[in-house]
């Protein structure tokens, strides 16, 4: 009999607690049963994905992926898993190919009929749509190029000109640039060309891409993180880069400074975001939107001098709450209330 909610993991990585998991989903669990709904974790193991799939897919109502799939050496295993479960009726948070959608970078390109994105956002799948634009691309000005793997602004390289010249249409492969990468912020000098065949790398191999943006100055000002609970903002991460030159990074590792706001303290942000989201939903595939998210946004300014929140990147795979771990209450209320109205909609 279905009734129970799975957690997954993934045994080892630096993120687990002295029980050996996340340190928010035994929270989680047992916020689910003082509400009298059973739930369990369950480890992802390719040697026992049969077993692990049979058991889920009889006894579970839904399950709650916490693994960084960028992680799993069995990734597609672990998605194919998934999207069989969701086949068979058991409700997904996320969907898997929710959160590929969700999670990858080039979500930028796909939501650029939104306000959230700028018009001169790319993506490259290849060596020779990267060669052929970015060149015009960077001679619109500073630009960001962001590889679709990892969350720690490694290969994420702010890219500006030594010389910016006016009127030009293309930037030359012997053009000298200034790389900088949100890792740590540090510097490297390259050749054009040569910084685009070092990036082949980011662009070869399983989900392989760049995204290459408009660099947005107001970095500096902060970034700002939506955390959300389905379709409800829960708090705010603002997180603001190092003050050092060349800072643009908001990665703790790099020295940005973390503060914690409310919704409402971000209103415009929230308001906007949110009357985006019917339309993210539909641009995205049409997915419930996932359990636990989050969205990080840089601010800009519009053509009347106003200001207008950029989206960054979504992150829906791994997101964790330890620095707010009452919420647990409030995601199994979530997850109930999710479980109960897919029951009035296959009833
Ligand atoms: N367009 C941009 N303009 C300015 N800074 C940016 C831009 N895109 C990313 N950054 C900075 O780089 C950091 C890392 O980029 P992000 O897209 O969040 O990748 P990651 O997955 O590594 O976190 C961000 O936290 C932000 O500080
Ligand atoms: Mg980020």
């Amino acid at each position: 009999m279905r009734n129970k909610v799975i957690f997954f993991e993934v045994q080892g990585g630096n993120d687990k607690g002295a029980d050996g998991y996340r340190k928010d989903t035994m929270p989680m669990v047992d916020a689910l049963k003082e509400r009298g709904m059973d739930a369990e974790v369950i480890f992802f193991d390719k040697e026992k994905e049969d077993e692990i799939y049979n058991y889920v897919s009889t006894n579970a109502l839904a399950y709650v992926s916490r693994i960084n799939p960028g992680n799993l050496k069995e990734e597609q295993a672990y998605f194919e898993m998934l999207r069989r479960l969701c086949q068979d009726g058991v409700i997904g948070m996320p969907h898997p190919d929710a959160m590929i959608g969700y999670g990858s970078k080039d979500v930028l390109v796909k939501l650029k009929s939104t306000t959230l994105v700028p018009d001169d956002t790319f993506a490259y799948y290849n060596m020779e749509d990267f060669k052929h634009q970015f060149p015009k691309s960077l001679a619109k000005g500073e630009r960001v190029l962001k590889q679709n793997r990892g969350s720690t602004g490694e290969g994420i390289w702010r890219v500006t000109l030594v010389n910016p010249q006016e009127h030009q249409q293309e930037i030359p492969f012997d053009a000298q640039i200034k790389c900088t990468e949100a890792k740590d912020n540090h510097v490297e000098f390259w050749q054009l060309g040569e910084f685009i065949e070092y990036c082949e790398q980011y662009i070869t191999g399983d989900n392989g891409m760049l995204v290459d943006m408009p660099f947005l100055p107001r970095i500096t000002e902060g970034e700002i993180r939506l955390f959300m609970l389905s379709e409800k903002p829960v708090y705010v991460v603002h997180k603001k880069p190092a003050e050092t030159e060349n800072a643009f990074s908001a990665t703790l590792f790099s020295g940005a400074q973390y503060r914690y706001d409310t919704p409402d303290q971000w209103s415009n942000l929230v308001e906007n975001f949110l009357s985006e989201l019917p339309q993210v939903m539909t641009l995205l595939g049409g997915y419930d939107l996932p359990l636990i998210w989050t969205a990080d946004f840089i601010l800009d300014t519009d053509e009347l001098g106003q200001d207008r929140y950029i989206l960054g990147e979504m992150n829906c795979s791994c997101v964790g709450f330890t620095s707010h771990l009452t919420l647990a209450h409030n995601v199994a209320e979530e997850i109930l209330s999710i479980i109960k109205k897919n029951k009035t909609v296959t009833a």
